[in-house]
């Protein structure tokens, strides 16, 4: 079980984001726009609330999620009931996919692999590509080793952190930040790395940077 209850918490306490990252809306929009959209079978690992669920299901595609809070999961169910619209929601943890080999045209995670350690993403990695069909994309966002980590933190190893003081990752237990050496190594030992890009850019005036990497990758 690498899931961290912590989420439990955040979702309990706050509101989530909505609406869905524009990167993301790209990403399906340039794969899957043109095809027949209710036989595009896609799933979010880390789905919390499902923000990327809705617009997914909203555009008429085969929408899957799951995430380890069954607050996060709740709470996506009753927004995608409230407007008539369907998903496939699942309560568990992404090391376990409860689907079968070749099942999807493409997984995202959107900010969810971060909060998980080397050991695990290994796991995790090998998880996705099986759930995928030949030629499948996986698409990853995950924040880079420039990111602001906070003004305190727990350093545990290479790049991997806990108990943040601020910023983005205060009060979300562990993280674990990718460099360009990492991406390849890790995700390249399951895919084929189609694209390597970043998003850079600042928050708060100035004070806070958020960096992170968009992977775009083929089985
Ligand atoms: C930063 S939030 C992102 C939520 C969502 N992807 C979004 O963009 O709004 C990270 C999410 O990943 C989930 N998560 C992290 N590791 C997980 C794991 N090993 N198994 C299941 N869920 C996990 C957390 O519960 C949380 O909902």
């Amino acid at each position: 079980m690498s899931w961290d209850r912590v989420w439990e918490k955040v979702f309990q306490e706050h509101e989530w984001g909505k609406y869905p990252e524009i990167d993301f809306v790209r990403f399906i929009a340039r794969n899957f726009y043109q095809k027949d959209r209710t036989s595009v079978k896609l799933l979010e690992i880390g789905c919390g609330p499902g923000a990327h669920i809705w617009y997914m299901a909203r555009e008429g595609f085969d929408a899957s999620g799951i995430d380890g809070s069954a607050t996060a999961i709740k709470r996506a169910k009753t927004r995608l009931e409230s407007e008539g619209l369907k998903a496939d929601l699942r309560v568990g943890d992404i090391e376990h996919l409860p689907w079968e080999d070749g099942t999807f045209d493409a997984v995202a995670d959107n900010e969810c692999l971060v909060h998980n350690n080397k050991g695990s993403l290994e796991v995790i990695l090998k998880e996705t590509r099986r759930v995928l069909k030949a030629q499948g994309l996986f698409y990853s966002r995950t924040f880079s080793d420039e990111v602001y980590k906070g003004k305190t933190y727990q350093n545990l190893s290479d790049m991997e952190y806990n108990t943040s003081s601020d910023g983005l990752f205060a009060g979300r237990g562990f993280f674990r930040v990718s460099n360009e050496e990492s991406i390849r190594a890790l995700y390249g030992s399951q895919f084929n790395i189609l694209s390597l890009d970043k998003l850079d850019y600042t928050i708060n005036n100035g004070a806070i940077r958020i960096s992170e990497w968009v992977v775009v990758c083929q089985k």
